[in-house]
C-alpha cells in the first residue's frame, strides 16, 4: 500500500502564484514586502516591533491582537494618522511613520 502525497502548503492547497516581492517605506527606511503581507505583518518580518507611542507616557505599541480590535498597531500611512495596520496590506510605494500619541500634532496649538 502506497501514501498518496497531497500539497503541504497554503500555496500549493489553492494554487496560489504570488506577485513579486516590493518595498514599503518606514520612518525613512525601506522595509521588504511579500505579496499578501500586512503592513504590521511586513514591519515584523523586518524586526520592528513598535510603531506607535501612547499619548499618556509616551510608551511603545505595536501590532497585539492582530486582528483589528485592540487598536495598539496605530500608524499615520501614506499621511492618514491613526490606521490600524493589521488590516491594511502592505501596497508598493506606502509610505509608514511611527505615530506619536494621537496622531494628530499638526492640530496642536
Ligand atoms: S493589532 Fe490590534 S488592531 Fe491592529
Amino acid at each position: 500500500m502506497s501514501i498518496r502525497r497531497t500539497p503541504r502548503t497554503p500555496v500549493e492547497l489553492v494554487g496560489a502564484e504570488p506577485g513579486p516581492a516590493h518595498t514599503i517605506e518606514f520612518d525613512g527606511r525601506p522595509v521588504p514586502v511579500l505579496p499578501g503581507r500586512t503592513i504590521a505583518a511586513a514591519l515584523w518580518a523586518d524586526g520592528v516591533l513598535a510603531w506607535r507611542t501612547t499619548r499618556v507616557g509616551g510608551r511603545p505599541r505595536g501590532a497585539f491582537c492582530g486582528i483589528g480590535v485592540c487598536f495598539d498597531c496605530l500608524a499615520t500611512v501614506n499621511g492618514r494618522p491613526n490606521q490600524r495596520t493589521c488590516l491594511i496590506p502592505a501596497r508598493p510605494g506606502d509610505t509608514v511613520t511611527t505615530q506619536e500619541g494621537h496622531g494628530r500634532a499638526d492640530l496642536a496649538v
